[in-house]
């Protein structure tokens, strides 16, 4: 049977020690979050970002633009608070609505406030082996994850199903630059099971209920589930069919409690350390 990755216990830890740093800061961390429309689910993210980044005394903003705002009004938007020295950090919700390039608005943000690291000049540094001034939040949060459970990733066949500029693509790299074996999957690979069977450490990031089985996974593997899903009752569910694969696994994430927390708590470890990047401190 698995250990249990209790990401909601090592995010509280995290932020508490971060709460008696911040109690200290003035001028305070700054965040800005940009929603644009009424995506549900995205409302829900950006209220905790918001919550969480209040609980810490942060300076924290939250700019809704309606749905059929304007590309240039958004770009707009994105140099005001360039310019604002009270923000640190910038995050534009994503998914944007069609009519939005979302590159565009990415390369908007100032690097150094790419809270994210989403914008080509850090995505570039983490892909040629160097540091960005902050890394993506949720595999960063994953990557904390495995070292808080003393899990080796040196070394190690990793394998990453899903190719997202948020999760998967950045995941790989960081794994790869910190001497894992990694090999990529997604929807169009032929024969997923027998890939993930090889992994000693396996991270989903899918977006597909139920996709990985316990015939797909080696004995002892670690697995680590990023999907935040429903069933068909409605309930929230990874894209790990956890009673079956916590029987075989070593260690596994469960969903919710495992990576989400973890993402948030790495949103506003980033957000200080823009913070001190820009302030000097
Ligand atoms: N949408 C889903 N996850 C994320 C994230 O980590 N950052 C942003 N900006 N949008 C998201």
């Amino acid at each position: 049977m698995a250990i249990l990755i209790d990401g909601k216990k090592v995010a509280k830890e995290i932020l508490e020690n971060l709460a008696d740093e911040t109690v200290f800061m003035n001028p305070v961390p700054g965040l800005a979050v940009i929603i644009v429309g009424e995506d549900a689910a995205s409302k829900i993210y950006v209220n905790s970002k918001k919550k969480k980044a209040a609980e810490l005394g942060f300076n924290s903003i939250v700019v809704e633009l309606p749905e059929n705002v304007s590309q240039q009004e958004l770009l707009n938007k994105i140099e005001e608070l360039n310019n604002d020295d009270k923000i640190d950090g910038i995050l534009v919700q994503m998914p944007l609505p069609e009519h939005i390039n979302k590159n565009d608005v990415i390369e908007k943000i100032n690097p150094l406030k790419d809270v994210d690291c989403f914008h080509p000049y850090n995505v570039g540094k983490i892909a040629s082996g160097n540091k960005p001034y902050v890394y993506p939040c949720t595999p960063k949060g994953i990557i904390r994850l495995l070292e808080y459970y003393d899990i080796e990733i040196e070394g190690k066949n990793t394998v990453v199903v899903g190719r997202s500029n948020i999760v998967g693509r950045p995941m790989a790299q960081m794994l790869l630059n910190m001497n894992a074996t990694v090999t990529i999957c997604h929807s169009r690979t032929k024969n997923l099971g027998e890939i993930t069977k090889t992994a000693d450490i396996l991270i989903c990031a899918a977006g597909k209920a139920n996709l990985i089985t316990e015939d797909m996974v080696k004995d002892g593997a670690v697995v680590i589930d990023v999907g935040i899903n429903r069933n068909k009752d409605g309930k929230l569910c990874g894209d790990v069919d956890f009673s079956s694969v916590e029987k075989k696994a070593s260690y596994i994430t469960p969903v919710p409690g495992g990576v989400g927390p973890m993402t948030i708590c790495s949103l506003m470890v980033n957000t200080i350390d823009l913070h001190r990047i820009q302030k000097n401190i």
